[in-house]
């Protein structure tokens, strides 16, 4: 990617554009000065002449100067739009960003280099423990163990898209950390005293995004917005920070992932404003170029579009043609199905599971009942009073309405408030707090189910899930002066029902590609503690560490932990392409949890595999999966083909690989391409389908695996043939999963289960998805629907 200074549309477009200028005059001055930004996307092979044009920039701005709309009056109502060309992209897509009027578009239709033009359009971000939790460290990790073997990621260089880092963290501190490796490109644009060899990039893209905010100084350095982007980029590859703390809870040395990874931060979201896809785009256009080797994005759209226009599945493309391993959050659109975000094949979908780690806080009622919730904000030596114990009086129970939370009514008294209305609970506790109340008791909303998300409260508080708040109504019902006293047990581990999918995460089956199973995977999401900027909520610090760490929940916080596991899988693999890094993680997850029974979602049923994927990431045994499901940049294209798009499509997402043609192409069924999970319908005669596979031999040189299927009645599948032997590494073997309605054709219903391939020293598990139609109308029209 380019950025350009201004194209001046008036000098330049005035010799090349006579011809056009003649063909708009009808249309010339309707949408006067109402200039947008749009995604042009252009024709290839793009083989402009290099003798005149030098770069593909000023090929492009060529492109745009011959439909550059040269009415005067234009220019003066909206003076900016002189920086016609924003972006022109080298790598992610055959195309460039521009500020253009409609008209001019309608121009560039007629066009032969035109294609599509996409308007513009944003995307949003979706919101130390867990080192331990899933294994990384402790003696058998270092000794043997996961970042014994990956040397904690050194070297490995991670990308982060997000809003801006607090540079000079401690998490970002270079303490051990040697000089990035002689491949990276890219640069630090903080001043050196806080660039270091930890926090090697960090750079700003809003040039697309600045027209949002015209009239405020550029965001040219990519500083904190949020805390969002520094909770991320710790996750992934902060460094050790010894005495990590939030309120003085959860006291542990902090560390990413791959804490010994470099980072490189490209904010392309800000404050208010989300996160321009153009800007997305050049951002992932430079990192290709940069030398990273993951990239970890925790942003996306809520409503999923095809993968032609989004920013992050194009570069993504990219990225992994680039050998970039590309980790994105699922979305947090959870609990109802088809809210997946990020879905294209190529890329690492993350759902959120909770942690084992509460922060309790118990209410103790006056009719002697316990009631476990938790309390990020535990005031020491708190005592053990029984408080007269309060509703929302006159209110709707949210105590959102300031005027009624009088003196009179709560001083000295515990409050119990609903979650919703409209005051945040932080706002409620502040409120209270001024108005003399001895504490909150915050009930939290249904669909949270067991989950609770503690915050730094001003005051004395216990933020319990609906079924608690049940029975303290109940109890409250029950008696004419109902009394509690809150009860402060410090940070709890080992909760048996973790990991439990996340009620927020958002859930499958995909929209844009139901014969794969998405999300793909789940990490720890739920109150996960990394580094912030500064304080976060209203309760005072009570030690400056602890105001440089904050509890954080979503699939933006699963994602970066999943980034940092993929780099300390490719340096331990350095030959691994990111489809076999993908498949490694997905084929070793867990399915069980810490009772050794299903996981289980947020209301503590057993979670399905659209909630789930394929299990809770298991870096130890991702490091030695066996065997492999691997994938080329290429194998995607007949994919994409049998998907429905069109060949301009495809071959906007497969640039900068030389154009293909679809028709020329074999046909690749969605179920038939290479994934680590398998999904089939059984939608039509003759209720039967075969599905290929073939695995790569990357564990002991001389192998044999033995299939196991463990699938519920209704399905019968049999795997063909049903031993794999290796004879050496590197060794592919294809088979063929045969899956039919037990007794013919199969009643309405989704049936789930897996197929082990099982060795002496590996199960290699796939899940299986089998479901009697589809989730979706398919959008193959006739000319690509080859079955
Ligand atoms: C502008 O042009 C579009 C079609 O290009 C038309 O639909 C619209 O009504 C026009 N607006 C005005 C104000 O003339
Ligand atoms: C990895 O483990 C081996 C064997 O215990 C040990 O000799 C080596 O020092 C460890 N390396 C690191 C980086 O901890
Ligand atoms: C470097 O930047 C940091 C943070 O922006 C600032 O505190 C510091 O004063 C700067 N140092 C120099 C030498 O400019
Ligand atoms: C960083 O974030 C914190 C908290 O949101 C804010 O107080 C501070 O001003 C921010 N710093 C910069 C440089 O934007
Ligand atoms: C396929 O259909 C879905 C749902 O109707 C739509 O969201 C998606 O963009 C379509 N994909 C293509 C490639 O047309
Ligand atoms: C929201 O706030 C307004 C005024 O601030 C108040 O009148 C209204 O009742 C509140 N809504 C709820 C649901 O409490
Ligand atoms: C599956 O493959 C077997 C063996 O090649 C073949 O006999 C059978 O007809 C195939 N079934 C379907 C549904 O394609």
């Amino acid at each position: 990617m380019a950025r350009l200074g201004a194209l001046i549309c008036l000098r330049v477009a005035i010799v090349v554009l006579l011809p056009s200028l003649l063909a708009t005059v009808s249309v010339a001055h309707n949408d006067t000065g109402v200039h947008k930004n749009y995604l042009i996307i252009v024709r290839k092979p793009y083989e402009y002449d290099q003798n005149v044009y030098k770069t593909v920039s000023s090929w492009h701005a060529s492109l745009l100067a011959s439909v550059c709309d040269t009415a005067k009056e234009e220019l003066a109502a909206d003076p900016g739009a002189e920086t016609r060309l924003i972006y022109s992209y080298r790598n992610v897509v055959n195309g460039f960003c521009a500020r253009v009027t409609r008209d001019e578009v309608f121009e560039m239709t007629k066009k032969d280099w035109f294609v599509k033009a996409i308007p513009e359009k944003t995307y949003k971000l979706m919101t130390t423990y867990t080192p331990q939790m899933i294994g990384l460290t402790g003696p058998a990790a270092l000794h043997g163990g996961v970042w014994n073997r990956s040397n904690m990621g050194e070297g490995m260089i991670i990308g982060v898209l997000d809003d801006g880092i607090a540079a000079g963290h401690p998490s970002f501190d270079a303490a051990g950390m040697g000089p990035p490796p002689a491949k990276w490109k890219g640069r630090c644009d903080f001043n050196s005293s806080v660039c270091n060899n930890k926090l090697i990039g960090a750079r700003s893209f809003y040039e697309s995004a600045r027209w949002k905010w015209r009239g405020i100084d550029d965001p040219v350095l990519p500083v904190n917005e949020t805390a969002h982007g520094t909770h991320t980029s710790s996750t992934a590859a902060g460094n050790f920070v010894p005495g990590a703390n939030t309120m003085g809870n959860g006291i542990g040395t902090a560390a990413g992932m791959a804490p010994r990874a470099h980072l490189a931060l490209y904010q392309v979201c800000f404050q208010d404003k989300g996160c321009d896809r153009d800007d997305i785009l050049a951002a992932m256009d430079d990192a290709v170029d940069e030398g990273v080797d993951v990239l970890s994005i925790s942003l996306g759209d809520d409503e999923a579009g095809e993968f032609a226009g989004d920013p992050v599945a194009l570069g993504g493309y990219t990225a992994i043609m680039k050998g970039v391993f590309v980790s994105t959050s699922a979305g947090n659109n959870g609990p109802n199905p088809s809210t997946v975000s990020n879905e294209a094949p190529w890329l690492l979908t993350v759902a959120a599971s909770t942690t084992d780690r509460k922060f309790v806080a118990t209410v103790k009622l006056g009719s002697g009942v316990e009631l476990d919730g938790e309390a990020l904000y535990q005031p020491p030596n708190f005592p053990s009073t029984q408080w007269p114990l309060v509703g929302d009086t006159g209110g709707d129970g949210t105590c959102s309405d300031e005027r009624l939370l009088k003196k009179e009514h709560v001083a000295g008294k515990l409050v119990v408030c609903d979650q919703g209305g409209n005051l945040t609970g932080l706002e409620k506790g502040s409120f209270l707090h001024k108005a003399g109340a001895a504490g909150m008791v915050l009930i939290g909303p249904e669909f949270m189910g067991s989950v609770v998300q503690p915050k730094p409260h001003i005051l004395p508080v216990a933020q319990i899930v609906y079924s608690s708040g049940k029975k303290l109504k109940a109890y409250m019902k029950s008696t004419k002066s109902p009394t509690a006293a809150l009860i402060y047990q410090g940070t709890v581990f080992g909760n048996p029902m973790t990991p439990a999918v996340a009620p927020f995460s958002s859930r499958g089956p995909s929209k844009q590609n139901q014969g794969i199973l998405k999300p793909d995977i789940t990490g720890p999401g739920v109150n996960i503690i990394a580094g912030v900027p500064g304080p976060q909520g209203l309760a005072t610090p009570p030690n400056p560490l602890a105001a440089k760490f904050d509890i954080m929940s979503g699939t933006s916080m699963s994602a970066p932990h999943l980034s940092g596991i993929a780099a300390l899988i490719k340096k331990a693999h350095p030959k691994w392409s990111p489809a076999a890094i993908k498949s490694a993680m997905m084929t070793t997850a867990d399915t069980m949890d810490r009772r050794r029974k299903p996981i289980t979602d947020q209301d503590g049923h057993k979670a399905d595999l659209f909630g789930l994927g394929a299990g809770f990431v298991n870096p130890t045994k991702a490091m030695n999966p066996g065997l492999v499901y691997d994938l080329s940049a290429a194998d995607y294209v007949p994919y994409l083909c049998g998907l429905g798009y069109s060949d301009h499509e495809v071959n906007s997402i497969i640039h900068p690989s030389p154009p293909v043609s679809c028709k020329r192409l074999p046909a690749v069924d969605q179920k038939d391409l290479n994934y680590p999970s398998i999904t089939a319908f059984l939608d039509r005669e003759p209720y039967a389908v075969n599905v290929s596979r073939a695995v790569t031999n990357v564990g002991r040189g001389k192998a044999v695996y033995a299939a196991k299927v463990e699938m519920p009645r209704t399905v019968s599948v049999t795997v063909t043939p049903d031993t794999l032997k290796f004879k050496k590494l590197n060794q592919v073997k294809k088979f063929t999963v045969t899956i039919r309605g037990a007794n013919g054709r199969m009643k309405d219903d989704v049936a789930e289960g897996q197929l082990k391939w099982v060795s002496p020293d590996n199960v290699v598990r796939t899940p299986i998805v089998v479901s009697s139609k589809k989730f979706f109308k398919d959008n193959t029209t006739s000319d690509h629907a080859r079955h």
